[in-house]
C-alpha cells in the first residue's frame, strides 16, 4: 500500500467516524434552526478537505448526460468521483439517484453525499394547478397539503430538495412567470409562502418523505421592465420593503432551508453578486442561516450584465453571499486562482462550504446517504388514487367563475354537449408550465372528463375548431417541451365548419380555448394579452349559432377579456388545472362543485393599463367619480377607464352572497388592544357555496403615502343556501405596520378605514383610530 492510499484511507476513516458521530446525535427536529448542533461535525469535515474539494461542494451541475447504467462514464460522474460536485439537479428515480450517490459516497475521496434537487413546483407526478391558480383557491391548508403531497412523491423518487416556493410578487401579466407565483399581493403571497415551506419541510428535514424547500427568486424577479423576462428591475427601497419583499421574508421566517437568487439586477448590481441583498438584508437583517444557490448560470450571466470577467464575477458572487453555483462552474474553475491572488479569502469559501454541509446534515444524508432511495416507496406513494382525488378537488377549488349570465352554468348532464376548441383534447397541456416530473399524457383532458362525468346521461360531441394560433411559429413556441398540439392540416374554414356542424346539433357549447401551457412560464413574455385571434374567431362563430356558450378559459396569466366579457354568457377560468384537469373542470361545469376561486392578479381592460393592481396609491389627482368618467387634469386615461375588467379578489359563485351588518366592537385601539370586525354573509341563492370573505384596510394619513387599500385578512367559509354566517376578523397594530421612509417597520397613529366584501372593490366600510 503506498503512502497516498494510506492517507486516503485514514481520511475516509476519520470522515466515517464523524458521520457516525452524527448518527448517534440525530434527533427528530432537524430544522434549519438547529444548525449549531452540526457545527463541530461540519468543522471536522472541513479540516480534512482540500481547496478543490471545498469548491466541489459549491458546484451544482445539471444531471447532464447521466442515464442509468452509463452514469459512471459520464462527465458529471467523473466530476463526482473527483469530489467536484456538491449536488445534482434534474435527475429522478431511486435507481438513478442511488447509482449516482454511490459514486459520491464510495468513489470520491471523502465520500460526502450529494444533495439532489428538482423543480417540484406544483406537484410531482400528481400535478396541481399552476401556482397562480392554486393561489386563487385562497385555501392555505389545501395549498400546504399540495406541497406535502409533492414532497412525499418527489422524495419517494429519490429527490430531497425542491426549487420551490416561487414567491415573486408580480403585477405584470406580460411576464410569463406570473403563472408560477401567487399573484400581486404581498400579504396573501406571504401566507402562501409559509404554507408551502411547511408543506415541503414539515418540522423534520431528516424524515425520508420531506424535502428541503428553496424560496425563489430572491429578489424582485417579478418586476422586470416591460414584463420581459430577465429584464432590468429598478425600484425604490420603500416599495421593495412594503410590496415585494414580504413573501421571501415569510418563507425565511417559516424556516426555509435554502434561497435561490434571481437573475435580475437590483440597484444596478446583479442579485447574484449583490452583497446588500444576500448578506446585509438576508443574513444580517433577516437572520437566514441556510444556504443560497444561484439561479441557472446566474454567475456566468453577470458577465453579460457587464460587471466583470468570469473570474471577477465568480469572486463577487461568493463574497456577496452566493454559496452554491448552479451550472456556471465559475466557483469550481476560478476561485482557486482568486484565492491565490487574494480576491477571495479561505474564510469566504469555508463559510459557503459549511452552509452546504450543514444542509446535508439537516437532510440526514451523512447518517444515511440513501435515505431517500427506497424502491418500495416509489412503487406505492406516487400518483396514488388518494393523491389524484385530492388534486381533482384542489383543481376545482382554484377555478374562477368570471361571468355567468342567466345562470348559463351549471350545465345539465343531459341532451347533447358540443365540446369545441384546441384545448379540449390535449392531455399534455393540462399540467401547465413547470411540471417537469409529470407524465403529461396521463392528465385527464376536458373531453375525457366530460365523458366520464356525464356517463350515459348526455351525449358529448367533439371538434377541434381551430389551431392554437394563426401564426405557426408562435404556435410552435407555445407548445414546446412535449406539450405539442399537432398542427391540423385542414384549412381554418374546414376546422370551423366541422365545429359549427356539431354546435348546431347540440344544446350547449363548451369552448375550451385560450393559452397553451407554454404560453406562460419562463421566457414566455407577451405584448398582447388577447386570446389568440384564431380562437377568438372560432368563439365568435360559435356565439353566432345562438346556442348557449360556456367559455372554459385556459391561461397562465391575466388576459384581456373585454370582448368575451361582453359577448359570452359564461366564462370559467380554469388556469392549467393539473393532472386531474378534465375531471375537475367537469365537476364545476355540471355543478357538482360550486366554484369559489378568486383572482389573485388583476385582469386589465387593455395592455396599456399594465401594471395595474388593487393596492395602488391615491396620487395627488385622483379621479373624483366612481363611474370611471373621464376628468381633465385628473389621473386617468383618455381612452379607457381606470378600473380593471376584473379586480383582485374577484370571482363569482353559482349562488349569491350578500354582505351586511359590518360592525367594529370598538372604534379606537392602541398597541395593546384589538378590534373585532364582524360581518354577516348571507347565501341568498340556490346552491350551497364557499365564499372568500376579504378584509382590506386603508391608512388615511401616513408619514409617507399609503395604498388606497391593502388586504389584511380573509376567510374562506362554506355557507349553505338560505343561511347567514357572521364572519369575524381581528385587527391589531401589527396589521397597521409598514416600512416608513427610514425603513423602520411601524404603525402610525391616526385614522383607518376597514372594507369588507367579496373582492377588492369591497363596498362595506367602517372607520377606527389607532393611537400608540
Ligand atoms: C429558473 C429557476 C429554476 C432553475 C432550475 C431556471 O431557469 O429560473 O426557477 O429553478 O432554472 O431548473
Amino acid at each position: 500500500m503506498n503512502t497516498l492510499t494510506n492517507i486516503k484511507n485514514i481520511s475516509i476513516l476519520i470522515v466515517s467516524i464523524i458521520f457516525m458521530g452524527c448518527h448517534s446525535n440525530q434527533n427528530n427536529s432537524n430544522t434549519p434552526s438547529n444548525n449549531n448542533s452540526f457545527e463541530a461535525k461540519v468543522d471536522s469535515i472541513l479540516s480534512l478537505m482540500t481547496v478543490e474539494e471545498k469548491l466541489g461542494q459549491l458546484n451544482l451541475p445539471s444531471s447532464g448526460d447521466i442515464t442509468t447504467g452509463v452514469s459512471e462514464s459520464s462527465n458529471v460522474a467523473k466530476k463526482i468521483e473527483e469530489g467536484k460536485v456538491g449536488g445534482l439537479f434534474n435527475i429522478k428515480t431511486v435507481g438513478k439517484i442511488k447509482e449516482v450517490q454511490k459514486i459520491a459516497v464510495e468513489k470520491s475521496r471523502l465520500g460526502i453525499p450529494l444533495i439532489f434537487g428538482m423543480d417540484v413546483i406544483h406537484g410531482y407526478k400528481t400535478t396541481f394547478p399552476i401556482p397562480l391558480g392554486l393561489s386563487a383557491s385562497w385555501d392555505l391548508d389545501m395549498i400546504e397539503k399540495t406541497a406535502r403531497i409533492a414532497a412525499i412523491e418527489a422524495s419517494a423518487d429519490g429527490i430531497n430538495w425542491t426549487f420551490s416556493p416561487m414567491v415573486d410578487v408580480s403585477r405584470d401579466p406580460r411576464w410569463g412567470r406570473i403563472s408560477e407565483g401567487n399573484g400581486e399581493d404581498a400579504y396573501l403571497g406571504s401566507q402562501i409562502a409559509s404554507a408551502m415551506v411547511r408543506g415541503y419541510q414539515q418540522d423534520d428535514l431528516t424524515a425520508n418523505n420531506t424535502l428541503m424547500a428553496c424560496v425563489k427568486h430572491f429578489a424582485l424577479y417579478g418586476a422586470p421592465e416591460a414584463g420581459r423576462d430577465y429584464n432590468t428591475v429598478d425600484m425604490s427601497r420603500i416599495r421593495m420593503y412594503n410590496e415585494y419583499l414580504p413573501p421571501y421574508k415569510a418563507a425565511i421566517d417559516a424556516g426555509v432551508g435554502s434561497v435561490m437568487v434571481s437573475f435580475n439586477e437590483i440597484d444596478g448590481v446583479p442579485a447574484t453578486g449583490n452583497k446588500w441583498l444576500l448578506t446585509e438584508l438576508l443574513r444580517n437583517d433577516w437572520g437566514f442561516d441556510g444556504f443560497v444557490v444561484t439561479d441557472y448560470t446566474g454567475i456566468e450571466e453577470m458577465m453579460y450584465h457587464g460587471v466583470g470577467s468570469f473570474q471577477q464575477v465568480s469572486a463577487q458572487a461568493l463574497k456577496a453571499g452566493s454559496d452554491m453555483d448552479m451550472v456556471s462552474e465559475g466557483f469550481l474553475s476560478t476561485l482557486k486562482k482568486s484565492l491565490d491572488e487574494g480576491l477571495v479569502a479561505m474564510d469566504d469559501i469555508d463559510t459557503a462550504v459549511k452552509r452546504i454541509l450543514t444542509a446535508k446534515y439537516q437532510l440526514g444524508l451523512f447518517e444515511d446517504p440513501y435515505r431517500y432511495c427506497d424502491e418500495n416507496r416509489a412503487k406505492t406513494e406516487i400518483f396514488t388514487a388518494e393523491h389524484k382525488a385530492f388534486a381533482r378537488k384542489v383543481s376545482a377549488e382554484s377555478m374562477v367563475l368570471l361571468k355567468n349570465e342567466n345562470e348559463t352554468l351549471p350545465i345539465k348532464k343531459s341532451g347533447t354537449i358540443a365540446l369545441i376548441g384546441p384545448l379540449a383534447n390535449t392531455a399534455v397541456n393540462m399540467a401547465g408550465t413547470w411540471s417537469v416530473a409529470t407524465d403529461q399524457e396521463k392528465s385527464s383532458t376536458v373531453l375525457d372528463g366530460l365523458k366520464e362525468v356525464v356517463g350515459d346521461k348526455a351525449h358529448v360531441l367533439y371538434a377541434k375548431g381551430s389551431n392554437v394560433d394563426y401564426d405557426l411559429q408562435l404556435e410552435k413556441r407555445t407548445t414546446m417541451f412535449g406539450k405539442t398540439i399537432p398542427r391540423d392540416e385542414r384549412t381554418d374554414k374546414q376546422l370551423l365548419d366541422e365545429a359549427l356542424s356539431i354546435a348546431k346539433q347540440s344544446d350547449v357549447i363548451v369552448a375550451a380555448i385560450g393559452e397553451t401551457a407554454e404560453f406562460s412560464g419562463e421566457s414566455s413574455s407577451r405584448t398582447n394579452l388577447d386570446i389568440p385571434q384564431v380562437q377568438k374567431d372560432l368563439l365568435n362563430a360559435l356565439l353566432k349559432t345562438g346556442k348557449p356558450v360556456v367559455l372554459v378559459l385556459f391561461t397562465g396569466r391575466p388576459l384581456v377579456l373585454v370582448e368575451e366579457n361582453k359577448n359570452v354568457p359564461a366564462i370559467l377560468n380554469v388556469w392549467f388545472p393539473g393532472s386531474e384537469a378534465g375531471l375537475a373542470i367537469s365537476d364545476v361545469l355540471f355543478g357538482d362543485v360550486n366554484p369559489s376561486g378568486k383572482l389573485t392578479a388583476t385582469f386589465p381592460r387593455n395592455i396599456g393599463q399594465v401594471p395595474i393592481f388593487y393596492n395602488h396609491k391615491n396620487t395627488g389627482r385622483p379621479l373624483g367619480n366612481s363611474e370611471g368618467k373621464f376628468e381633465k387634469f385628473k389621473s386617468n386615461y383618455l381612452d379607457v377607464r381606470n378600473e380593471p375588467l376584473y379586480p383582485f379578489g374577484y370571482g363569482l359563485s353559482y349562488t349569491n352572497f350578500d354582505y351586511s351588518n359590518l360592525k367594529l366592537n370598538k372604534t379606537s385601539i392602541n398597541r395593546d388592544s384589538e378590534i373585532t370586525v364582524s360581518v354577516d354573509v348571507t347565501n341568498s341563492g340556490n346552491y350551497d357555496g364557499k365564499e372568500v370573505v376579504q378584509l382590506y384596510i386603508r391608512d388615511i394619513v401616513g408619514s409617507v403615502t399609503r395604498p388606497v387599500k391593502e388586504l389584511k385578512g380573509f376567510k374562506k367559509v362554506m355557507i349553505k343556501k338560505g343561511e347567514t354566517q357572521t364572519v369575524t376578523f381581528t385587527i391589531s397594530n401589527k396589521d397597521l405596520k409598514f416600512y416608513n421612509y427610514d425603513l423602520d417597520f411601524v404603525a402610525e397613529p391616526g385614522d383607518f378605514e376597514v372594507f369588507v366584501g367579496t373582492n377588492s372593490d369591497a363596498a362595506l366600510k367602517a372607520s377606527f383610530t389607532f393611537s400608540n
